[in-house]
Formats: C-alpha cells, structure tokens, sequence
C-alpha cells in the first residue's frame, strides 16, 4: 500500500489536542513510534511531541544507532513514557529502559505497576500488542531489510514482526541508497504485505548533499499516521470483548447537589464529562459498567445508569454497586458538606444577613478503601486549584485509602470542571504519571490502562499467594 504524500493540513485542528477528538483518529490511541540511527532521528523528537499533542500516547522504541543521534531521555520525556533500547532487562542508555518498562522516567524513584509493564517478561510481545499503530520515521535501508526479510535483530524489528498493527514506516537514507535495488524491492514488498511506506522527500541530506531521500517533515508524518490510524478504525470492527472482559466496574460521574430548599441548593461545576469518558472506556475494554451519574449527559451505549442528586443518594448507590464490582472510580464532585436541615418551603428574602448551617456528608471513597472487598481496585480524583497536584493527589491516595488518583488542576480556563481538556497526574503508590494537558478521553484511556496493570498486579499476587499455599500443603503432607 503506497502512501501518497499526504497534504500538509489535512487534519488541520484535529492533529491538536485541543480539536474535537472525534475528529481526530490519535486521541486516546497507542502509538509505537520506532526511531533508527540516522542524522533524521532529530526529527522524531517532534514527531514524538505532535503525536502526543495530539492526544496518543506514545511508546517510543529507539535502536542502539538511534540513541547515537538522539538521547532515549528526551522521548520519555516528552512521552512520558520510559524509551526501549533493548530486548533485554538491562537497563540501556541514560532515560532508557531495556524494554522491560522498569526504569522511573518521571524521577519517582520507584517501579512502574501503573502501565508500563515492568513486569514484560517478553518485552516485544507486550509492546507489539498494546499497540494501535506502528511508526517508524527514520526508518533506516537495515531496518527495511530486516522488516522485510523477517529478521529480528533487535527490539524495533522484533516489535515489527509481532505486531498486528497497522504500520507506517519513512525511509530516510542517502538517494543513491535509497534507489539500490535491494533497498526498492524490500520497500515493494512490505507494500505488499500492507505495511505503509512513506515516501521520502527530495532535498538536503546528510554531509551537505542534495536528493531523494530525506525524511518527511514531522507534521507530514503524524498526518499520514492519522490517516492510516482513521482507516484502520473505519476497516476494524469494534474491540470484540477487550481487556476488561468480564470486570464489573462502577463510576460516579457529575457534582452533586445539596437542597437548602424547594428551588435552591450547594451545587459545584462539575460537568460529569470525565466520569462519562471513563464509563465510555472501560465499556470500550469490555466490563460491565454501572455508571451513578449526577449529570444530565446522554449516557455511553451499554452502561447501566444510576440517576442521583445528593451525596448521599449517591453514597447509597455507590456502595450498592460496589459490593459486587472489581473496580470503583469516583470521578464525582461530592459535596463535602450538606445543609443541616432543608426547608419545606421556599426561603424567603429578607434584609438581614443569614447563614446555613452545614454537616459533612459521608466521604465514599474512604468508606470503600475502609471497607474494601480483596482485589477490588479504587480510583478516585482530586480536584486541586494548587499547583502541586502530584503531592496532593498523593495525600489524597493515602488518606482514602485508594489504588490510584487522578490529581486534577480545576478553577483555570481551560482546563478541568466544565473543559475538555485536564492538566492531571494519576498517581499509583509506586509512581506519578505527569500527564500535562490532555483531552478527557486520552484520560480515561490513560487511566484504564492504569487500571488494568493493578488488576493485573493484583491477579498475580493472589495467584503467587495461591501457589506458596499449595507448595505449603504439600511440604506438610510428605
Ligand atoms: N469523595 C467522596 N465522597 C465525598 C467527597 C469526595 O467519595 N463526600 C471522593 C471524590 O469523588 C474524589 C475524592 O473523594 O474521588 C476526592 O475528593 P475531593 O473533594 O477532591 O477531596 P476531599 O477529600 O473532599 O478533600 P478536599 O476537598 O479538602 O481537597
């Protein structure tokens, strides 16, 4: 399949993450960027940075050449995600993980459980599957040859053959390389086999000379990857059962209200557009979801919604379902205090000042991390105006009792209640994800992945406590 130049602008808005993601094929979507050694690797880097800017999340896979050109730090930096060098769990160069995901890119000190995949026993597998899209952009003349001929010397090619992802390679290369024969029949036949192949451009290349060969601008790259992610979601059915198969999940979603009277109440300005995007997720990942919404939102297809208005409407709802549920996301703004008492009738003005007495409503999150069934994963946000969002999440965490939370920046333009857009950090006990600015759907999937890896972790304990256990019994018994 041969990819035309695509026209620059193409998706003009939607390659932000400030355009309406449903016009845009990236957001919320993984993307594998491999980068070869070459004097082009330079512009992966804003390949890197427009993919996420346009709401993917990125895995960046460098060669050992790569990081020759490029530092392995500056992609998961701007990614934040650790950089794979190797196959093989030893750790690469500075910022690089060996592919096992086990490095600290955000500085946290600590392991990765919430996503990465430190526990990759086979570090290509998992990359190649958590992929939704392969590009690699410079793909170098070996790279090509190795593709093609089904050789996998390293972890970029191992990746390469173990995807099922559609994959979009830009060659860069000298023009005399570039034309060789071998070079144009390996490119022929990964076309034929539906790998995408972008064209190079014409112009200046390295050492001062000039032709064919030169890697496409970044833009130009992230618009082709964008058409071929759009064509590839238009050719595949939806994800059949998903990752979360069979996990019953509750979510809260909307700002509560709290009558003072017939006609007025304490609300905030939670809009319930990030519980929905959450609920929308782990429905696309396929659980069951239960969706205790506070919100007048049209609700995603599938869930099962829960109207409420009040905390403790909500309490009684949240702790019903959560009874039965592996995971609870309390993505509600609850209000933390609810008047004393409401009136029958409507209160009537008066000149002389007046207050409302106030009680706290019951805090859910900390009732369910108090009182948690084994196994069962607890989210919950922390809607901060500070700017220190990951230390606030983390208290946050601690106190309630939580698996995971998602620190978010509210009370600015632009981001947080009533926005599309989050300034946030999920937080897990071992580490802090920086996500900076990102759409409420790049979030939720953010998030779900998170998810996943605790269940996961999870999973993998009880079996290991089931096993040594068993190991137990038998030593007993002989
Ligand atoms: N939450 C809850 N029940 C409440 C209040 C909050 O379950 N009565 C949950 C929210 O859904 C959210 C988390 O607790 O997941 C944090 O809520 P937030 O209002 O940000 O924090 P508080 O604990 O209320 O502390 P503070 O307002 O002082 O920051």
């Amino acid at each position: 399949m041969e990819v035309g130049r695509p026209a620059l602008g193409h998706y003009p808005a939607s390659m932000s993450n400030h355009a309406g993601a449903g016009e845009n094929p990236l957001a919320g979507k993984t993307v594998l960027l491999g980068v070869c050694g070459g004097i082009a690797a330079y512009k992966a880097v804003e390949v890197c940075r427009r993919l996420t800017d346009a709401g993917a999340r990125v895995l960046p896979v460098l060669t050992r050449g790569a990081t020759r050109f490029v530092a392995p730090l500056t992609f998961s930096a701007l990614a934040a995600e650790p950089a794979r060098v190797s196959l093989f769990p030893r750790l690469g160069a500075s910022g690089a993980t060996a592919g096992t995901g086990s490095s600290d890119p955000a500085g946290t000190g600590s392991s990765d459980p919430a996503g990465t995949g430190s526990t990759e026993p086979v570090p290509h597998i998992a990359l190649a599957r958590r992929a939704d899209l392969v590009v690699v952009a410079p793909a170098t003349a070996r790279l090509l040859g190795s593709y093609a001929a089904g050789i996998s010397s390293d972890l970029l090619t191992a990746t390469l053959l173990a995807t099922r992802a559609p994959v979009l390679v830009c060659p860069a290369m000298h023009t005399e390389m570039w034309e060789h024969p071998a070079v144009q029949d390996n490119v022929a036949l990964l076309r034929r086999r539906g790998v995408e192949v972008l064209e190079p451009d014409e112009g200046r290349l390295a050492g001062g000379d000039v032709g064919k060969g030169r890697l496409p601008a970044p833009e130009a790259i992230v618009v082709g990857a964008a058409a071929l992610m759009g064509r590839a979601q238009r050719a595949a059915p939806a994800r059949p059962a998903g990752e979360l198969a069979g996990v019953r999940a509750v979510v809260s979603a909307g700002g509560t209200r709290e009558p003072i009277d017939p006609v007025r109440y304490i609300g905030n300005r939670s809009s319930g557009q990030q519980g929905y995007a959450i609920a929308a997720e782990l429905l696309a990942r396929g659980a069951q979801v239960t969706l205790v919404s506070a919100a007048a939102m049209e609700p995603p297809p599938g869930a099962d919604v829960v109207e409420v208005e009040t905390a403790a409407e909500m309490a009684d709802a949240v702790l019903g379902a959560a009874a039965s549920a592996g995971v609870v996301v309390m993505a509600a703004a609850v209000a933390d205090y609810r008047p004393a008492s409401v009136l029958e009738e409507k209160w009537k003005k008066s000149a002389a000042p007046v207050s409302v007495a106030l009680v706290p409503t019951i805090d859910i999150l900390a009732e369910l991390g108090a009182h948690r069934r084994p196994g069962q994963v607890l989210v919950g946000f922390a809607a901060e105006t500070a700017r220190e969002l990951a230390e606030l999440g983390r208290r946050k965490l601690e106190a309630k009792g939580a698996d995971l939370v998602v620190a978010n920046e509210v009370g600015r333009p632009g981001t947080g209640f009533g926005s599309q857009y989050s300034r946030a950090v999920i937080v897990s006990r071992e580490r802090t994800v920086d996500l900076g600015l990102v759409d409420k759907r790049a979030l939720a999937s953010r998030l779900a992945d998170a998810i996943e890896a605790v269940l996961a972790a999870s999973a993998a304990k009880t079996a290991n406590e089931a096993h040594t256990a068993e190991e137990g019994g038998c030593a007993a018994g002989t």
